[in-house]
């Protein structure tokens, strides 16, 4: 197989979801369509349980757990899928933003009965920075929902995207009959079952076909005829183009739980899904079928063994293909790096592999030389863009509790940032620095790890800051004096980029009315 087809062959995606829409019950779903696993069940480890917020040890475990189902690659109809798990418990946000830099497209689930909720919302915006591709599946017809044409306005709504139905509910809730799929013409029956695979298929093709009242009955039919009629209306025909662009979103309606309009699902994603395109880097753009590899890494995981420091990095084949024990120029460092124990995702197994293709995830066994955002190819490309950090919500101060382990603290403090545990600020006044984070568990998560794997410990002490702004301006000199007259307030990321640490909303408004030569703004990629 050449390049092309090999290209041809990949869709990597990722699945999202406000917690208990039912994103592991759908993950497990497809990978039981795709005969990677063979019952029920075997997912539901990787997922966070969020009741325990409090007991971060316990997500640390489940964290160990789960890397082994970060990425579960399958065969399907002759596709090679790449599925991307991203952790629901929102204080792993960041995580989950950053894998998304690294799939083609996403599957959002919904829930019928609670529609679109606020982690849905976060996420949907990181989706459309980038204009990734969307699918939508909303779940749990079984269960008395919401209108469907309310759902279908809401997300159009808040989630900023127009949508187009593929397939659609006859009833809900006790009176669900099944769905007809607009996109294959045919009607698929709602028999309630968890082992079956699917629900009995139909094949109509006229709504008008008399058999149509006999599988559902009379009433249901009309609906079904006045539906269908509406979306014609209503909705544009379906474009594979705008959905590849990002501005439509083909919706789907199922029940994973029940095994019921999954393989719908994952028969249109087969046919519509984008395959690895073309990326950004510093320097160029590099098309996925170049000749030389490249990629670059979008998540670390430590702590795999307690006894031994290693981390697993992931990074996404972007072009050429990766061999393993081919030497690899790591961008940032400008040196050629090895990797001899270079592993694929397989489901749940991890297996060393040979090569690698675009579009895949490498597991990279690493001591300490990579960081998130990190960039490996053949050639000087430049660091890829898109992987951009994001203004955490709570900020504390790092208090070093033990002068004599100062090192130590400034190593540890560096490793787990450069993982992307959290993000480091350091003042230019008295060095004060100052950890960001999106959820408080990762403070926890900080002085734990600190303490039992670099034999360090700190305090972390409230602050009152809003956000952090990384700052720019096209007139250095304006951009200088507004560092000089703001120094109290002006610190630089793990990068050594500007950034000013606004500590109220209000506050923040006045200063950039103030300075309108400085450019403000949320993300450290502008
Ligand atoms: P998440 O990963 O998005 O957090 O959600 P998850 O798949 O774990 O699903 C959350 C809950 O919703 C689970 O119930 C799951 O069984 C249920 N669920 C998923 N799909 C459907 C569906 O189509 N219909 C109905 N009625 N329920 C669905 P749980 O009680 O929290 O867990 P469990 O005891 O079933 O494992």
């Amino acid at each position: 197989m050449n390049i092309t087809d090999q290209i041809n062959k990949r869709k990597t995606f990722g699945i999202i979801s406000h917690p208990d829409a039912g994103k592991t019950t759908l993950t497990e779903k497809l990978l039981l369509f795709g005969g990677a696993i063979k019952e029920a069940g075997a997912v539901k480890s990787s997922k966070i349980d969020r009741h325990a917020t409090s007991d971060f040890m316990e997500i640390e475990k489940q964290r160990g757990i789960s890397v082994a189902t970060s990425v579960m690659g399958f065969e399907y109809n002759g596709k090679k899928i790449n599925l991307l798990d991203t952790p629901g418990h929102q204080d792993f946000a960041e995580d989950t933003y950053r894998t998304l830099t690294a799939v083609d497209s996403v599957i959002l689930v919904v829930d019928c009965v609670k529609g679109v909720e606020i982690q849905t919302e976060k996420l949907m915006e990181v989706c459309r920075m980038r204009n990734t591709p969307v699918m939508v599946f909303i779940n749990k017809l079984d269960r008395e929902g919401r209108d469907p044409y309310d759902l279908l306005d809401e997300i159009e709504e808040k989630l900023n995207i127009k949508v187009r139905p593929m397939s659609w509910p006859i009833g809900m809730g006790k009176s669900f009959k099944g769905v007809y799929s607009l996109y294959s013409e045919s009607l698929i029956l709602f028999k309630g079952s968890q082992t079956k695979l699917t629900g009995d298929t139909v094949e109509i093709k006229n709504l008008e076909d008399p058999r149509l009242e006999k599988e559902i009955g009379e009433l249901p039919t009309a609906q079904l005829q006045e539906d269908v009629e509406l979306i014609s209306g209503g909705y544009d025909p379906f474009d594979r183009e705008t959905y590849l662009s990002g501005e439509v979103a083909p919706v789907f309606f199922g029940s994973a739980v029940n095994n019921f309009g999954v393989k719908e699902l994952l028969d249109c994603f087969i046919d519509i899904a984008p395959q690895p395109r073309a990326r950004q880097t510093e320097l160029k753009t590099i098309e996925p079928s170049e000749k030389d590899f490249s990629g670059f890494v979008f998540k670390i995981h430590a702590n795999m063994d307690p006894k031994h420091r290693n981390r697993i990095a992931f990074l996404r084949v972007c072009s050429g293909k990766f061999e393993r024990t081919h030497p690899y120029k790591h961008q940032r460092m400008n040196k050629n790096l090895k990797f001899s124990n270079a592993t694929a995702f397989m489901a749940q197994d991890k297996e060393i592999i040979d090569e690698a293709w675009p579009g895949d995830i490498v597991g990279l066994f690493d001591t300490g030389n990579l960081k998130i955002g990190d960039t490996l190819g053949v050639k000087d490309i430049g660091n890829f863009k898109g992987i951009p950090s994001f203004s955490p919500e709570i900020f504390k101060e790092v208090i070093n509790k033990d002068a004599m382990k100062t090192k130590q603290l400034d190593k540890g403090l560096k490793q787990l940032m450069d993982e992307g545990v959290a993000q480091l600020f350091t003042f230019e006044m008295g060095a004060r620095r100052v950890v960001g984070t999106v959820g408080a568990l990762q403070f926890e998560v900080i002085q734990h790890r600190l303490k039992h794997e670099y034999n360090a410990t700190c305090d972390f002490v409230g602050t009152s800051l809003y956000k952090a702004c990384w700052i720019s301006s096209k007139d250095k000199k304006k951009l200088n004096e507004f560092i000089d007259s703001k120094y109290r307030h002006i610190a630089q990321d793990k990068d050594g980029k500007w950034v000013f640490m606004a500590e109220t909303k209000s506050w923040l408004q006045m200063v950039m009315d103030n300075y309108p030569d400085i450019e403000f703004h949320f993300t450290s990629e502008f």
